[in-house]
């Protein structure tokens, strides 16, 4: 998991003046709220620094939120206001919490978890589609996922399971090539685009189309999926009854658990009446895709590329690897399980950083829970991979030749 992105976190309708509302992104708990001054969200750390409380459970005061355990008031900054117990004694510097920059775009709240300058972050997605409610049609929903994002984000730009996994929905079991394809790429994103020969019509649409039914007759479909680091995914499909566009942001509650928030757009059928078909479909191919990645070992994303073979139609997914190898040397990854409340950190609290740290160096020491670890991770990895050589290498029996048993293993994908 990544800090210094901008999340998703929650539709912006979800957040209700007057509620604080509790999600969970990258294994530590948020508290989101709305100022009573301009109803912009406000984004925090959902514990208290005096007794660990959960500031979701408390209560929305002005622009401010209160502690439900002893009434500590928190401003929009993270900063304790007041100290209900001791009203005539000074607020300690300490008295403070990370609140994190927050952005409403797209339908959704977004929240940079991370410390970097603003210059410095990674930029949100144009989603524009989204806005344009002339052209498009939308429906909204959620999927909890017992899986890795990853894993998760990888099924989704992947094109050549369709035809297996979702045959005759949209997949084409009778054409399971993967044509050429063309790629487009920055350091944040990857699209790859197609075109698909479609399966056979079913109902309605095989009805308005009597002629399409054999492979010959029916026209190509452009299919294209797109992902954004680090957890966004697009998929576009041109049908000739129109365009269809799934947003989908894969919130990773922590390394084995998922949030899938999806935004379906589409340019026909844009009536009410159909929203609660075009839901169910998307639905259908969650459900499809989840009865296979729940399955998928090991369970989290394996660091090395060759620990796993590649072909030419895994390229975006060998792209998505290696820029997240790249992160994780920058040191933006962070070690859920050291945030509250998990494996051996029960006794004590770390955070994701929030730019504050930074910009104020003054403030160095005003911080009581430490930052998550991140850069270690790597050295953790490398040290746990030495380790388990040494054992091979003493556990091998005499006079074997050096790697003889080794598979070979595509190390590359050569598109
Ligand atoms: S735990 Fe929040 S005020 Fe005491
Ligand atoms: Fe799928």
């Amino acid at each position: 998991m990544f800090k210094n992105f901008w999340y998703a976190v929650e539709f912006a309708t979800d957040v209700v003046p007057g509620k604080p509302k509790r999600v969970k992104v990258l294994g530590q708990q948020l508290v989101l709220y709305r100022k009573n001054s301009d109803n912009s969200v406000v984004a925090m750390s959902d514990l208290c620094v005096h007794r660990g409380a959960a500031l979701s459970d408390g209560e929305v005061k002005g622009d401010c939120i209160m502690c439900p355990y002893h009434g500590w008031e928190y401003n929009p900054a993270g900063e304790v206001t007041k100290i209900p117990a001791h009203p005539d004694k000074g607020i300690p510097r300490k008295a403070r919490i990370d609140s994190y920059p927050v952005q409403e775009k797209y339908m959704m709240v977004w929240v940079y978890m991370g410390d970097l300058p603003e210059e410095e972050r990674p930029p949100i997605p144009d989603w524009s589609a989204v806005d344009d409610t002339d052209t498009y049609a939308a429906v909204t929903g959620s999927f909890l996922w017992k899986s890795n994002y990853e894993r998760i984000l990888e099924n989704g730009v992947d094109v050549a399971h369709t035809p297996f996994v979702h045959g005759g929905v949209f997949g084409n079991p009778e054409k399971p090539e993967v044509p050429e394809f063309e790629i487009e790429e920055s350091p944040w994103h990857c699209k790859v685009s197609v075109k698909l020969n479609p399966p056979k019509s079913k109902g309605l649409w095989g009805l308005i189309n009597p002629n399409k039914q054999d492979l010959a007759n029916r026209p190509q479909v452009p299919v294209s999926t797109t992902w954004w680091l680090p957890n966004m995914i697009l998929l576009e499909v041109d049908t000739p009854m129109g365009a269809m566009k799934i947003f989908d942001v894969n919130i990773p509650i922590d390394e084995e658990t998922t949030l899938v928030k999806f935004i379906a757009l589409r340019t026909f059928f844009k009536g009410k009446w159909a929203d609660r078909d075009a839901k169910r479909r998307v639905f259908k191919v969650l459900y499809e895709d989840q009865a296979i990645v729940d399955a998928v070992r090991p369970e989290l994303l394996p660091f090395d590329l060759s620990d796993e073979l590649h072909v030419k139609s895994d390229y975006n997914a060998v792209l998505y690897r290696r820029r997240r190898q790249q992160l994780i040397d920058m040191g933006w990854s962070v070690e859920g399980n050291t945030i509250v409340g998990e494996g051996p950190a029960r006794v004590e609290a770390r955070v994701i950083p929030s730019p504050i740290r930074k910009e104020v160096p003054e403030l160095a020491s005003a911080w009581n829970f430490k930052e998550v670890r991140s850069r270690e991770i790597k050295a953790g990895i490398q040290e746990k991979e030495a380790a388990a050589k040494d054992v091979a290498a003493a556990r091998k029996p005499k006079g074997a030749v050096n790697g003889a048993a080794a598979t070979t293993k595509n190390e590359d994908v050569k598109a």
